[in-house]
Parts: C-alpha cells; structure tokens; sequence
C-alpha cells in the first residue's frame, strides 16, 4: 500500500506536520508539505498551470490511499489546502485523465486544532468531495495539540485510525 500524506499547515514545522510525521510513521506515508510548494488559487481561465500542482497532483494520484491533513483555521481548513482542492477542478476540466484517476483510489481526512472537540462540519467538504470525485472515503480524525507534543489520547487515537486505514485501504 503506497500511502501520501497531504499537510495543508501555513508552517512546515508547526503542530500539525507534528501529527503527520506520527501519522506518516504509523502508516510508512510519503509526506507533501503544501507550504513548500508554489500552488496559485484556482483561475477559471487556467492560469498558473506552470506551477507546481500539475507535477504534484500526477505523483498524487499514483498512490493507493491519500490522507488530507489540515489544521483548523477559522472552524474550516487552511487556505492552502482549500486551494489545492480547488485546483482539482484543473484536473476535471484540463487534463482529465489525471484527475480520473483519483475514482475508486481510498482517501481520509484529519484535522489539527487546539481543542479535543472536533469543529462541527469541518469534514463536510472533504466528504462531499470525496464522493463527486468518485473515492472511497475511509473516515476521519479530529486530533489537536495543547502542549508542545501530542498527549497519550491522541497518539493512541492515531494508532488505531492507522490500523484502520490499513485495514480498510
Ligand atoms: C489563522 C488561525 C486560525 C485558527 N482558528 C482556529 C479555530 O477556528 N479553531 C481551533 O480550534 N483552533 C484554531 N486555531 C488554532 C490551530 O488550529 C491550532 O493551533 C493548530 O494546531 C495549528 O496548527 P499549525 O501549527 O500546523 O498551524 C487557529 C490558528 C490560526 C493560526
């Protein structure tokens, strides 16, 4: 199973990328950090398709299971991982055979926020999405950071949505 992990944090080294490199342990995932890479706001009139989501989004869809990782900004997901699924849409009306690809492929969604409870509705959109894209959704995880590190209940929460991801994938 070749896993990625997508982290849609505005730092590269912030809580977040904390929960993807637990994440990316658990699972062996390759990790795309979205603050390293140069990826414009979607244009109805295409422009911007030199820069660098069409290479990531090719060696995106060429893995079995893609994990959306995106801190809780503002009750919704970062700016930077809204316009990486905007710019799916490039992918539907552009290059097409790229963005089929994404149908039957396994995805799951995790937040990182500040507090245990989860944001009411923030998976709404990567579930939705998920289904007009035509892929298997294989859920979700809520997971935040109070101190400087995950505590037991998160880590242990990861563990086993880990397991369930590679059970399921
Ligand atoms: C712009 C911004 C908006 C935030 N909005 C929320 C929020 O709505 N709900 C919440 O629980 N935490 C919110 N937070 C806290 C972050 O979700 C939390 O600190 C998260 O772990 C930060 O991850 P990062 O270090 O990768 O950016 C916000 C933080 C920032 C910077």
């Amino acid at each position: 199973m070749k896993t990625i992990i997508i982290q849609g944090s505005a730092r590269h080294d912030g809580n977040t990328s904390i929960i993807g490199n637990v994440l990316a342990k658990n699972l062996k995932a390759d990790v795309i950090d979205l603050c390293k890479k140069n990826i414009h706001s979607y244009s109805y009139t295409h422009e911007h398709m030199e820069d660098d989501f069409f290479p990531l989004f090719r060696s995106v869809v060429e893995y079995d299971l893609i994990v959306f990782l995106s801190p809780v900004y503002w009750y919704t997901m970062s700016g930077l991982m809204k316009n990486f699924l905007d710019r799916i849409t490039d992918c539907l009306k552009v290059e097409k055979d790229t963005g089929r690809k994404l149908r039957g492929k396994a995805m799951a969604a995790v937040s990182c926020g500040s507090e245990p409870i989860a944001t009411e509705g923030f998976f709404i959109p990567f579930t939705l999405s998920a289904s007009y894209l035509g892929m298997r959704n294989l859920g979700n995880l809520h997971t935040y950071i109070d101190e400087k590190t995950p505590n037991e209940h998160v880590l242990k929460s990861l563990e086993q949505f880990s397991e369930k991801l590679k059970r399921e994938v």
